[in-house]
């Protein structure tokens, strides 16, 4: 056990499953800057549920840290990884490229005792996007949509960015009151609902518009996928969201999708979660067909904002409050811990965190584990060698700091320039 940091398992798990269930993500660095080496693995629990933080500055590796991850959730034993499942959401539409191996780096990888390595991700775009991606030659593998009905009064006026004490506000809930509850809806009928209402016509014509562009969005038809073509055990799902384009409001829109979907995976979980017991109960094997789930999402400070709320917010808050209990995980990366929602900062038992230099954000990280800090966080980056995939990791469990550098990746890294690959 001593040739291996074992990170955010506890003492039970330990005795009973030792280091089973856990990813190899990077080596402990020992010494100081000059003088450091690389020591003993340092591998991350991913069978338990965690709110794992994955910070550090535009360019050190967050993007390239949380494919580590997804590549571990893959190479666990069957028996391992069909009780769990990942779904990335891709902002920048950058994992398709872990189809491919990174035969770039097999030198350095077999440093590390690894090899290149291809994963088969289940790539899934918004119906909408399939041209998009012909277009751009980016190979897919299934596309995805969400009912109308599916979608509540504030999901519509948050991602429309309507207040809800506006006038356009009030008509939007008068139309919805009539609407919801009368089955599968489409668009259309929303339009038609609007047209009939008494109200201002400029009201109604904007409102209208706004429902117009929600269609050319691409995510919306009255099939809707379902849960389980997104979730499926041993798998990981990738949702490219990259293509929604600043002009239709990119954001909000890519907010609706991870509310959407955190909302359906966790009813799905709690469902799965309640079969599980009552089997165990009888002595089944416990297993429902709904996995663990474990979402990473990228840019997550767009998600779940420090100030304001998006589409995402609440259904994230809920996976951070209560996702222990029926088995949801998050990694949230981003480059500016400090525009992060405090509850989910607060939340994080497990932070990996590449360096830092704004003030502001070392703050926001110092707040989580300060407990059992001796020095500021700022001691701890200056002792990190300057390479790439240096990083702290901090496990709340342990209550330990370890400073790592993480491994290099066996799939390729498309980063910010899918061209690289055709060389
Ligand atoms: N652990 C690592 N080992 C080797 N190279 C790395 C490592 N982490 C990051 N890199 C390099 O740094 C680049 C930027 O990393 P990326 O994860 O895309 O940054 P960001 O933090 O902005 O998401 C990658 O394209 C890769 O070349
Ligand atoms: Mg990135």
């Amino acid at each position: 056990m001593l040739n291996e940091i074992l990170v955010g398992r506890d003492l039970f798990d330990l005795a009973k499953y030792g280091s089973k269930g856990m990813g190899y993500i990077a080596k402990h660095i020992v010494g100081d800057k000059g003088e450091t080496h690389l020591t003993t693995p340092v591998l991350f629990d991913l069978s338990r549920p965690h709110i794992l933080g994955l910070f550090g500055k535009r360019g050190q590796g967050k993007s390239y840290t949380m494919g580590n991850l997804i590549e571990e959730l893959m190479l666990f034993p069957d028996n391992i990884r069909r009780n769990l499942a990942g779904v990335v959401i891709d902002t920048m539409g950058i994992y398709w490229s872990m189809k491919y191996p990174n035969d770039r780096d097999s030198e350095l990888l077999s440093e590390w005792g690894l090899k290149p390595r291809a994963f088969d991700i289940n790539l899934m775009i918004p119906f909408g996007h399939k041209k998009l991606f012909e277009d751009d030659n980016v190979p897919f593998d299934s596309i995805f949509s969400f009912k109308p009905s599916e979608l509540n009064t504030s999901d519509w006026a948050l991602s429309f960015n309507i207040e809800l004490d506006t006038e356009m506000g009030i008509l939007l809930q008068r139309v919805m009151k009539q609407i919801l509850g009368t089955g599968n809806y489409s668009i259309d009928d929303i339009i038609e609902v609007i047209k009939d209402e008494d109200a201002e016509k400029l009201t109604k014509e904007n409102l209208i518009n706004r429902f117009i562009v929600a269609d050319e969005w691409g995510i919306f038809n009255q099939d809707g996928s379902n849960i389980h073509s997104i979730v499926k055990p041993g798998k990981v799902t990738v949702i490219d969201v990259s293509h929604f384009s600043q002009a239709s409001g990119g954001w909000s829109v890519k907010s609706l999708v991870v509310g959407l979907l955190s909302r359906k995976i966790l009813d799905a979980r709690i469902k799965a979660r309640r079969m599980e017991e009552e089997e165990s109960l009888e002595g089944g094997s416990g297993e429902g067909h709904m996995p663990i789930t474990w979402m990473f999402i990228d840019e997550a400070h767009e998600f779940l904002p420090m100030v304001g709320t998006t589409a995402a917010s609440l259904p994230l808050l809920q996976w951070v409050k209560v996702g222990r209990e029926p088995g949801v995980s998050l990694v949230l990366a981003t480059q500016m811990p400090n525009k992060l929602h405090q509850e989910a900062i607060s939340q994080c038992d497990l932070v990996l965190t590449h360096r830092l230099t704004s003030s502001k954000d070392i703050d926001a990280l110092t707040q989580v584990m300060q407990s059992y800090m001796k020095y500021g966080i700022e001691n701890y980056f200056d002792t990190l060698p300057k390479v790439k995939g240096a990083a702290l990791v901090l496990d709340d469990n342990s209550e330990k700091l370890i400073p790592v550098r993480v491994r290099p990746r066996m799939s390729w890294h498309a980063g910010g320039s899918p061209i690289a690959i055709k060389d």
